[in-house]
Order: C-alpha cells, then sequence, then structure tokens
C-alpha cells in the first residue's frame, strides 16, 4: 500500500521525457516540439509546466568525445582527480564503469538499476530524478602524471610535454596538476554537478579529489555569443565548421589519442573591482574590441575579419600592439575557446569578489596554446586585471563507440 503510494507521488512528478519514454516515443522530444505534443499527450499538470528545455540529449557515442565541438551549455562542473595507489587493471576497470555510467547519465537515466532492497544505499544519489537530460556532455582527460602513475611513459608521445612557465602567473599547487579531469556541461547545474558526483561516488578508493570549479556561461538563445564578467563577447573567434576542427582541434596521430584532443585548463581570477573603475575607453583598448557590438576596432561587426597588423589611413594599427586580441592574433595560432565564468562568493584577504575564468581550451597539439599564452606574455594589456592561479594539460581520448569503453586504446 505505502510502495502504491509513492508510486503514485513518483508518476505525477514524471518528466516530460520519462513521460515519452513511458509511452514508447524516447528521442521524438528533440523532434517534435513540446506545443505540437502540447495538450493530448502530456498530462494536465505537464502542460503548465512545459517542462521542454532539457529534453535534448547528447549520446557518449561517436568518433569524438561530446563537450568538446557540442555548442557551449549553459553550466560547467569541472572537476581534477588524483589517482590513488591502484593497478592499471583498476583503473581500466574504473574507465569501463564510468563509461557505462556516462552513457545513462547523457540520457537523463539513472547510473544503474536500483535495488528493491531498501537498506541499501540507492545506486544513483537521486538529485537529478525527474529531471530532463539538459543536453549533459562528460569529456574524460588525463595527465602526463596519470600515464606515469599507471606505468604507461612509453604511450607518452612528443609533444605532450608539461607547459613552461609563463611570465606574471601565479599558480597555486591546489589548482594545479592532477591525473584525471572530467568536464561536464549542461543546460543545467544540478545535473552536471550529479554527474560528476556519481562518477567520483564510483570511484571511491581509487581516485581522490583535487580541485572542482562550478562555471556559467551567459549563452541565452544560443545565437550570440557569451559575454565574460569583464562584459565583453568572448569565444568570438573560434573554429566553427569540421573543416575547422579538423585543422585546429582534433589530434593528428594514429595512436591511442586518435580522434582525441589537448585540453589546456587555466583558471584565472578576474580583478572585477579594479575593471570596475576602469574607463570604458581603457576597458575596449584592453581587448582592441568595442565593448558593445564585439567588433575589432576600425570593424562595426563582431565577426568582420582582422588582422593584428591592421592600419588606417595614417599607417597607425587599428588595434593597440599590447591589446590582448592583438597579442593573441599575432601569434598565428588557433584554439577552441570553451570558458565559463564563475563567482564563489567573497575573498577572505582581500574582501572582493573570487571570481573570474575557467580557461577551456582545445587543440590538437599543446604547443598551439603555448604559443599564444608566450604571445599575452608579460606584455598583455589585461594583465593588469587578472591573474592565473590554476594550471592543467589533460589529454582527451578520442570518442568510445558501442562496446567500447573510454581509453581503451591507451590500456590495450
Ligand atoms: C580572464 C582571461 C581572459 C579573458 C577575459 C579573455 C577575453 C577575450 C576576449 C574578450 C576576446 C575577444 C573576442 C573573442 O574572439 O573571443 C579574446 C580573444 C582571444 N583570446 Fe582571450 N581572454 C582571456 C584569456 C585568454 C588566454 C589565457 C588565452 C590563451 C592563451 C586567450 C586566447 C585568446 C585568443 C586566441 C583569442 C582570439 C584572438 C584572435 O582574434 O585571433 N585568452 N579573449
Amino acid at each position: 500500500m505505502v510502495e502504491d503510494k509513492k508510486k503514485g507521488l513518483f508518476d505525477q512528478k514524471l518528466s516530460r521525457r520519462d513521460f515519452l519514454k513511458k509511452s514508447g516515443m524516447a528521442g521524438a522530444g528533440a523532434i517534435i516540439g513540446a506545443s505540437a505534443l502540447g495538450s493530448f499527450l502530456l498530462p494536465k499538470t505537464q502542460e503548465k509546466t512545459k517542462e521542454a528545455d532539457g529534453d535534448e540529449s547528447i549520446s557518449f557515442y561517436g568518433k569524438h568525445q561530446a563537450g568538446i565541438m557540442t555548442p557551449m551549455q549553459k553550466n560547467v562542473y569541472f572537476v581534477v582527480l588524483d589517482l590513488e595507489e591502484v593497478s592499471r587493471e583498476e583503473v581500466k576497470q574504473l574507465f569501463k564503469d564510468w563509461t557505462a555510467y556516462a552513457a545513462k547519465l547523457v540520457e537523463g537515466d539513472r547510473v544503474d538499476t536500483e535495488s528493491s532492497n531498501t537498506y541499501l544505499p540507492p545506486k544513483d544519489t537521486g538529485e537529478t530524478v525527474g529531471l530532463n537530460p539538459y543536453r549533459l556532455t562528460l569529456t574524460f582527460g588525463i595527465s602526463r602524471s596519470f600515464l606515469k602513475k599507471c606505468g604507461l611513459t612509453q604511450k607518452e608521445m612528443a609533444i605532450f610535454k608539461d607547459f613552461p612557465p609563463f611570465p606574471k602567473e601565479q599558480l597555486e599547487d591546489k589548482y594545479t596538476g592532477g591525473d584525471i579531469a572530467i568536464q561536464a556541461c549542461a543546460d543545467d547545474e544540478q545535473v552536471a554537478f550529479h554527474a560528476v558526483r556519481n562518477l567520483i561516488r564510483k570511484g571511491r578508493g581509487k581516485v581522490t579529489l583535487k580541485w572542482s570549479q562550478s562555471g556559467f556561461a551567459a549563452i541565452g538563445d544560443r545565437k550570440s555569443t557569451p559575454r565574460n564578467l569583464f562584459g565583453f563577447k568572448d569565444g568570438t573567434v573560434n573554429p566553427t565548421t569540421a573543416n575547422d576542427f579538423d585543422k585546429v582541434v582534433w589530434y593528428d596521430g594514429n595512436d591511442w589519442l586518435k580522434n582525441g584532443s589537448f585540453m589546456a585548463v587555466r583558471k584565472i581570477r578576474m580583478h572585477l573591482e579594479t575593471w570596475d573603475r576602469t574607463n570604458l575607453a581603457e576597458q575596449e583598448n584592453t581587448f582592441g574590441r568595442y565593448r558593445d557590438s564585439g567588433a575589432p576596432f576600425g570593424k562595426t561587426d563582431e565577426f568582420s575579419d582582422f588582422s593584428w597588423d591592421d592600419k588606417d589611413k595614417d599607417g597607425n594599427y587599428l588595434m593597440p600592439v599590447d591589446s590582448h586580441v592583438s597579442l593573441a592574433n599575432k601569434a598565428g595560432k588557433k584554439l577552441l575557446r570553451r570558458s565559463y565564468s564563475y563567482a564563489d562568493g567573497i575573498n577572505e584577504k582581500t574582501g572582493q569578489f573570487e571570481s573570474g575564468l575557467l580557461f577551456i581550451a582545445f587543440e590538437k597539439d599543446p604547443q598551439q596554446f603555448v604559443d599564444v599564452q608566450t604571445s599575452l606574455g608579460a606584455t598583455d594589456r589585461l594583465n593588469e586585471y587578472i591573474t592565473h592561479i590554476g594550471s592543467g594539460l589533460f589529454a582527451c581520448f578520442g570518442g568510445v563507440e558501442k562496446g567500447g569503453y573510454l581509453g581503451q586504446d591507451l590500456f590495450e
């Protein structure tokens, strides 16, 4: 009786996706809009809540890992883990378990079938029961220290080198290095967190948390470039076509990283108070772009072609030579930037906002990042307003085909 009552309550709270699944229409949600299904398929309560936003799911399987080419979601929960003293076989098993979990999580399903024994902790932590998948993607990467701990240094390729020291950075050990990175992106914060929480729960005893960062991006209607916490459009110059991705992002080699990519991560504190006291002309000179339109100096459209050395009719550079965009462009190397802002309360030492950018860039060769960061170097005008405090470089495997598992080509 009690069971039935519980079941009744749960049924009332079914998400629209669960409802479609139950009626054998899973997958149709992405094709048939909520309004089309509207009144005749959805129970009365669902009509009002119209929970159609999050019903798009992105398969975990494919040639490349999702979360790289995927258009940015609203939220990230990013985590770096350290590997405990475990055997390579145990790590391999963990990656197999994570594959099975990830494939379910991105569909909005529970990580495993629940047992009927109520004296056991539930398999899934439960905070997303009834929620849609919200375009959840899970992207896994490993570092050089991972290869070392697993006794796989012979698999290290020459381009997989640690970053050199960069001018002005003030890296803190607690945000630097680590063995495994998981980037969970979703259009819902709780969905992203739940995914990471359950993956780590499965890895208990094998991995420990080193650092984590949640972040957000104002992607709005997904048509315009999100603005960072300095108010500027961030992500304008980025690869978009499959051809761009082949040139810039996907690893060229034919080894265990085939179809994968390198992920450069920097935790960058942004000094909002200093920025907010800076006049608009100086803010725009810092980037070499106009704030409202996002256009490069001398142009009116955000996406106008430009080069750092464009000049006006008097022979003066259009962009300040020490502006962020001029120096980044001058490096002549491209990256896929997929960064998220963060706001973590108040810095106890300064009494100011603890906020910034979780900079995430994908590239086929880490040298692309090194060249851009070296060009920004000590001269970037933006340096006055930011401090790099964390860093990591991770090799993100190629995608997983059904029946395979994450990192299979590395372990076998
Ligand atoms: C808090 C730190 C940062 C902020 C606020 C920031 C902001 C921006 C903005 C507003 C733009 C212009 C619009 C666009 O194309 O996206 C831009 C461009 C760019 N940034 Fe950053 N950025 C930061 C850090 C970095 C870092 C660490 C790198 C790499 C080392 C980087 C690489 C680039 C590149 C490659 C471009 C495009 C350059 C081009 O137009 O050719 N940025 N950034």
